[in-house]
C-alpha cells in the first residue's frame, strides 16, 4: 500500500489521475478506523477509479488540549484494516506542518447559523477548524467524490456549504451510521469507554428510535423530556443537549408538524467522552 506525507506528492499523482481519466474518491479521516470509515472506503473503491484515504488528526478542530492529546494515533493499524479492502488504496496522512506551514490555526468562516447551534455552540471553533482542513484537503485532491459520515450530519451540512460557498467541484456523498451491536454510533471515540459503558450507551439509540416512533403523537417538549429521563437513569451518561431541527438549516423547531425534514440530535457524556448521534424523524 502506498503511503504519502506531502503534498506535493499528491499533486503530482492527482495531475496523473486527471491526465489518465481516472476519478478520485477521496475519505477524510482523523483515523483510528472503524467500521464506520471502512463502510466509507468500501462505498468510494465501488464508485471510484482511484480511492485516497486522509489520515491526519488536525489540531484545530479541537476546543480542548486534552481531548487532541487522548486522539488515538494508530496509523500502522490504519494501514492493514484499509489492506484488507485493498492494496490499491493510497493513503495521505501529513504532518502537522506540512498542513499547517506557518500557524497552526483555523480560517474563519460564514456557515450561516450551521455552525452556531449544537456541536458548533459547545465547541468553540471546531467548525472553522474542520472547514479548514476540508477544504485544503478537497482543493489538493480535486476528486470527484468525497465521503463523509451522517454520524456527524451537522459536519456534513457545513461541508455541503463550503463546497457550494467555495465553487467546489467534488460531490459531497452522504453515508449512513454504522452501528455497534448495541445501537452506539461508532465513533473513534468509542474505544475511550469500557465494555459496560459501551454496552450501557446503547440506550441513546433505543431512545432515538422511541422518539422517531412515537414523532407526530407528542410534543416537541415531550420528547425532550423523553431524552432527558432516559439520561436520569443512566447517571454516568450528562446529556449536553438534545435537539429537533430543520435538517437544512440546523435550526431549532418548535412544532413537530413542520412541512420541513425533521431531524433530532443529541450529545451527551460519558467519563469525559462525547458521544454523538442522530435520527431522521418524518
Ligand atoms: O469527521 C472527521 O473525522 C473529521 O472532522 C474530518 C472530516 C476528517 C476533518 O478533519
Amino acid at each position: 500500500m502506498h503511503v504519502y506525507h506531502l503534498k506535493s506528492d499528491i499533486v503530482e499523482i492527482v495531475s496523473q489521475s486527471i491526465s489518465k481519466n481516472k476519478t478520485i474518491g477521496i475519505v477524510p479521516t482523523m483515523g483510528a478506523l472503524h467500521q464506520g470509515h471502512l463502510s466509507l472506503v468500501k462505498k468510494a473503491c465501488a464508485e471510484n477509479d482511484w480511492v485516497w484515504v486522509s489520515v491526519f488528526v488536525n489540531p484545530t478542530q479541537f476546543d480542548s488540549p486534552s481531548d487532541l492529546l487522548k486522539y488515538p494515533q494508530t496509523l500502522q493499524e490504519d494501514i492493514k484494516k484499509l489492506q484488507s479492502i485493498s492494496d490499491a488504496i493510497r493513503v495521505f496522512a501529513p504532518s502537522v506542518k506540512e498542513m499547517y506551514p506557518k500557524k497552526v490555526t483555523a480560517q474563519s468562516f460564514q456557515f450561516d447559523g450551521l455552525d452556531t447551534v449544537m456541536e458548533g455552540a459547545f465547541r468553540k471553533g471546531h467548525f472553522n477548524g474542520v472547514g479548514t482542513i476540508v477544504l485544503e484537503l478537497l482543493s489538493l485532491f480535486k476528486a470527484k467524490r468525497a465521503y463523509f459520515g451522517e454520524k456527524d450530519f451537522q459536519q456534513l451540512q457545513i461541508i455541503r456549504k463550503l463546497s457550494t460557498q467555495f465553487l467546489l467541484s467534488t460531490d459531497i456523498i452522504a453515508c449512513a451510521i454504522e452501528r455497534e451491536p448495541s445501537g452506539l454510533a461508532m465513533s473513534s471515540r468509542n474505544v475511550r469507554l469500557n465494555y459496560t459503558l459501551r454496552q450501557e450507551a446503547g440506550f441513546i439509540f433505543q431512545t432515538l428510535l422511541q422518539i422517531q416512533k412515537n414523532f407526530h403523537d407528542n410534543s416537541i417538549d415531550q420528547h425532550k423530556k423523553m431524552m432527558l429521563d432516559a439520561c436520569s437513569k443512566h447517571p454516568d451518561f450528562d446529556l449536553e443537549y438534545f435537539e429537533i431541527v430543520d435538517e437544512e438549516t440546523l435550526q431549532p423547531v418548535e412544532t413537530n408538524s413542520s412541512q420541513k425534514t425533521l431531524r433530532a440530535f443529541v450529545a451527551i457524556k460519558v467519563n469525559e467522552v462525547r458521544l454523538i448521534d442522530n435520527i431522521r424523524l418524518n
